[in-house]
C-alpha cells in the first residue's frame, strides 16, 4: 500500500516532492465528473471511429491505425499540479495492488519538462500506435499505488521520454532519429537537477524503448547494431519490445521484454461484436505486407523472406485467408480466425501477437529465436504454435496436425482472460495487466536498486 512516510522537511526533499506532484488525486466529485466526461468522450470517439472505418473500409496503416482517445491536457494537468501544491497532503489513490504481490515496490516517476513527453501528445496517434507503451506505462505509473513521491524511498526511477511520436509525413512511421539526443538531454536534465542518477550510475533508472530494435533506436537491424545502445543507457533497465534468445548487441543491457501496445478499447469493441468463443469461419489468417519479390537491403530481406514464402505457397489455398492490403477492420478478421500467423517483419516481434491472444485466435509464431514478452505472466508455450522459419512451407500440415490433436486444449488456455489481461496496457493499472507484469519483473531486479543495496548492506553489517 502506498503509505506516505512523514519525514523531516529538508528543503531538498520538499523541492523534489513539489516538482513531482504531477498528477494529483482530485476531490471525489471533480474526479467522477471528469470520469463521466471522459467516458462520454470515449464513447463518442469509438462511435466516430467505427462509423469512419465502415465508411472508409481500408486504412493505409492498419497496425498504426489510430483510435481516438482523450487525455488530460498538459495545461489541465499543470493546473491540477498547481492546485495540489496548495493541498496539505496527498490523498492515497484507490488501492490497486493486493498487499504483498508487488512486495512494496516503490517507483519514482520523474516530472520532466513537457518537451520530453506530453508535448508529443499533440499528435493523437502518439498514445495509440504500436509503440505507445512508452506513453501507456508512464500514465499507468502516475496513478498506480507503486508510485512514490519520495525519491528517497524509491527502488526504481522511471524516466518518461516519448521517442516514437515524431511521425514521418512520408510513410506515417515514427522517425526515431532524435531518440538518442532526446534521451541524452533528459539524462543530462535529471542528473543535474537530482542526485539519484549519479549515486547509482543510472542502474535503478528505467526507460521504455518500444521501437523495433529496442535501445538501438534504428529500424534496420544492421544500422541498429552499428549504432548500438547509447553509452548513457547501458547501465539502466530498458523496457523493450525487442527480444531474442541469443546474444544481440541491441539487448545487451538489463531489460524486460514488453508487449507492443494495442489499444484495449479497440479490442473490447471488437470482442463485443465477436466473443472469443464465437464462430470462427477463417482457418488461417494473415493480413499485412507480403512482398512477392523482396528487396535485398544490405544483405537482408524483409521478414527473412518468410512472408514471401507464405504468400507463394498458400495464396489460393482455401484454408488460408491471406490479404496484402491494409484494412482498418482487420481486428474483426482476427476474431473470426482459428489460427493467426505472426511472422517476423524486420524485427521478430509484432503487434499481431497481442491482437491474436486478445481476440482468441491461436498465434502461429514464425520468428526464429524470438524472446516473447512477459514470460512470467503469459504461458506462451501453452497458448501458441511455434513454426521454424525454414518449416514455413509445411505450415498447412503443421496446423492440420494441431487442429486434429491439441487445438481445443490450446484454445481453452488461450481464452483464459488472464492471458489477454497480461498483454494489455490500461491507462489505470489493473491487477495482472501488462504494466503490473512489468512491475513484477522489475521487482525481481531490485538488487539493482541503490536504496535496496544500501538497506541490505546495513543488514549485513548489523549481523
Ligand atoms: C522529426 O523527424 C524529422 C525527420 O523525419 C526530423 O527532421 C525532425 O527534426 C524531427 N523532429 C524533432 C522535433 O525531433
Ligand atoms: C552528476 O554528475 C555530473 C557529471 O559528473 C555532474 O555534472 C552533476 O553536477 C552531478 N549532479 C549532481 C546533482 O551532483
Ligand atoms: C544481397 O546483397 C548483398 C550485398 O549487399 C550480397 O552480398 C548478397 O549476396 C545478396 N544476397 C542475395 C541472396 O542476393
Ligand atoms: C500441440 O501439438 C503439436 C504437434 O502435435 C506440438 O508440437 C505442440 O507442442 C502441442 N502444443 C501444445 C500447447 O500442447
Amino acid at each position: 500500500m502506498a503509505e506516505q512516510k512523514i519525514r523531516p522537511i529538508k528543503s531538498q526533499v520538499l523541492y523534489v516532492r513539489m516538482k513531482l506532484l504531477h498528477r494529483p488525486s482530485r476531490p471525489q466529485q471533480e474526479r467522477s465528473c471528469f470520469h463521466t466526461y471522459y467516458k462520454w468522450l470515449l464513447w463518442f470517439s469509438f462511435s466516430l471511429y467505427f462509423f469512419a472505418s465502415y465508411l472508409i473500409g481500408s486504412d493505409p496503416h492498419p497496425p498504426l491505425s489510430s483510435l481516438r482517445t482523450t487525455h488530460v491536457s498538459t495545461r489541465e494537468s499543470t493546473r491540477l499540479s498547481r492546485a495540489l501544491f496548495e493541498s496539505p497532503h496527498l490523498a492515497p489513490q484507490k488501492p490497486q495492488t493486493s498487499p504483498g504481490v508487488l512486495k512494496n515496490l516503490k517507483v519514482f516517476v520523474y516530472d520532466l519538462p513537457p518537451k520530453y513527453n506530453t508535448d508529443w501528445l499533440s499528435n493523437e496517434r502518439c498514445s495509440n500506435h504500436l509503440f505507445a507503451s512508452e506513453v501507456a506505462i508512464h500514465r499507468a505509473l502516475l496513478t498506480s499505488d507503486v508510485r512514490t513521491f519520495d525519491p528517497y524511498e524509491a527502488d526504481f526511477f522511471f524516466v518518461p521520454v516519448y521517442v516514437s511520436c515524431n511521425f514521418s509525413t512520408a510513410n506515417g512511421f515514427p522517425a526515431i532519429g532524435h531518440a538518442r539526443s532526446l534521451i541524452a538531454s533528459a539524462v543530462q536534465f535529471i542528473s543535474s537537477e537530482y542526485q539519484f542518477w549519479n549515486r547509482s550510475g543510472g542502474s535503478d533508472h528505467v526507460f521504455v524503448a518500444s521501437h523495433d530494435f529496442g535501445a538501438c533506436f534504428h529500424t534496420l537491424e544492421d544500422a541498429a547494431i552499428a549504432d548500438g545502445i547509447p553509452e548513457i543507457l547501458k547501465n539502466s533497465v530498458i523496457l523493450q519490445t525487442f527480444g531474442v534468445q541469443y546474444k544481440h548487441p541491441c539487448q545487451d543491457v538489463e531489460n524486460v521484454v514488453i508487449p507492443p501496445y494495442v489499444s484495449p478499447e479497440s479490442l473490447w469493441n471488437t470482442l463485443e461484436k465477436a466473443p472469443v468463443d464465437g464462430e470462427r469461419d477463417i482457418w488461417a489468417f494473415f493480413r499485412g505486407k507480403m512482398e512477392v519479390h523482396p528487396k535485398n537491403v544490405s544483405g537482408r530481406f524483409y521478414s527473412n523472406r518468410v512472408r514471401t514464402a507464405i504468400w507463394r505457397r498458400f495464396n489460393g489455398d482455401r484454408r488460408f485467408y491471406l490479404r496484402r492490403h491494409r484494412f482498418a477492420g482487420y481486428q474483426s478478421e482476427i476474431a473470426r480466425s482459428v489460427f493467426c500467423l505472426c511472422p517476423l517483419g524486420w524485427a521478430p516481434w509484432s503487434p499481431r501477437l497481442v491482437e491474436s491472444v486478445a481476440l482468441g485466435c491461436v498465434p502461429v509464431i514464425i520468428a526464429d529465436g524470438i524472446r516473447l514478452p512477459l514470460l512470467s505472466g503469459v504461458r506462451w508455450e501453452e497458448i501458441s504454435v511455434r513454426v521454424a522459419e525454414k518449416e514455413v512451407g509445411r505450415l498447412g500440415e503443421i496446423l492440420e496436425e494441431v487442429a486434429a490433436t491439441n487445438l481445443s486444449s490450446i484454445q481453452r488456455k488461450l481464452w483464459d482472460p488472464r492471458m489477454k489481461r497480461a498483454l494489455l496496457f490500461n491507462s489505470e493499472m489493473e491487477e495482472g495487466d501488462a504494466t503490473w507484469q512489468v512491475l513484477e519483473e522489475l521487482s525481481e531486479k531490485r538488487d539493482r536498486s541503490y536504496r535496496r543495496a544500501r538497506v541490505s548492506g546495513q543488514l549485513e553489517s548489523d549481523r
